[in-house]
């Protein structure tokens, strides 16, 4: 299964998806890696494995809906079978979303439907909750509302901060999302946009 990895910072679940396939768990080829920002630390680490890495930058004042355009033919032109938000911390618009329909997966450190945004970790320290943890899910329009694939869960502890139980999460996001690459892969997984993912 081809896929491409879609990420905007340093790539630590990208790195994850890489080890699973060194060792043989995550029965997968990433095809290409594409970042909204040309400094995401995830593109060097991808060249310095020899994956193709496209950047398709939004610059303040850019035309939102050509961005779009751009990043779901720079991703189209990889030819993926999956595409994995991995740290992409942009909303996707409809070109990627119809090219791909039900084929695009993303990891977000909350276990959603609680917590969805850009602070996850922050939020349930705020929301007082005792577990927080990580969720594989199927993109759609919305902002991390698609549906559940996989989820694990992190103890919240009374001494954490959002760094240090997003720290936590991300050891489990590491592991849960490349098995979950694995499963989609083997089709233990059906992707159906339509339905609950089972
Ligand atoms: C992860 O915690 C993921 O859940 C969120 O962004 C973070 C990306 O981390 N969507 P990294 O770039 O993979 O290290």
């Amino acid at each position: 299964m081809d896929v491409v990895v879609l990420v905007s910072g340093r790539g630590s679940n990208l790195r994850a998806i890489c080890t699973a396939i060194d060792a043989g768990e995550c029965d997968a080829t990433i095809v290409g890696v594409v970042s909204d920002r040309k400094s995401a630390g995830a593109l060097e680490f991808a060249a310095g494995r020899g994956i193709p890495t496209r950047t398709v930058a939004l610059r303040k004042g850019d035309d939102r809906d050509s961005w779009n355009e751009s990043l779901a033919e720079e991703v189209a032109a990889l030819e993926p079978d999956l595409v994995v938000l991995a740290g992409f911390m942009r909303v996707l618009g409809p070109p990627l979303l119809q090219r791909f329909p039900g084929r695009i997966i993303n990891v977000h450190p909350a276990l959603l439907p609680s917590f969805p945004g850009h602070n996850g970790p922050q939020d349930a320290l705020d929301g007082g909750v005792r577990i927080s943890g990580c969720t594989v899910h199927i993109v759609d329009a919305g902002v991390d509302t698609g549906p559940i694939l996989a989820q694990a869960p992190v103890p919240v502890l009374t001494e954490d901060t959002a760094d240090t139980l997003h720290a936590r999460i991300q050891v489990q996001e590491h592991q849960l999302l490349p098995r979950v690459i694995h499963q989609i892969a083997i089709g233990a997984i059906t992707l159906d946009p339509l339905t609950r993912a089972h």
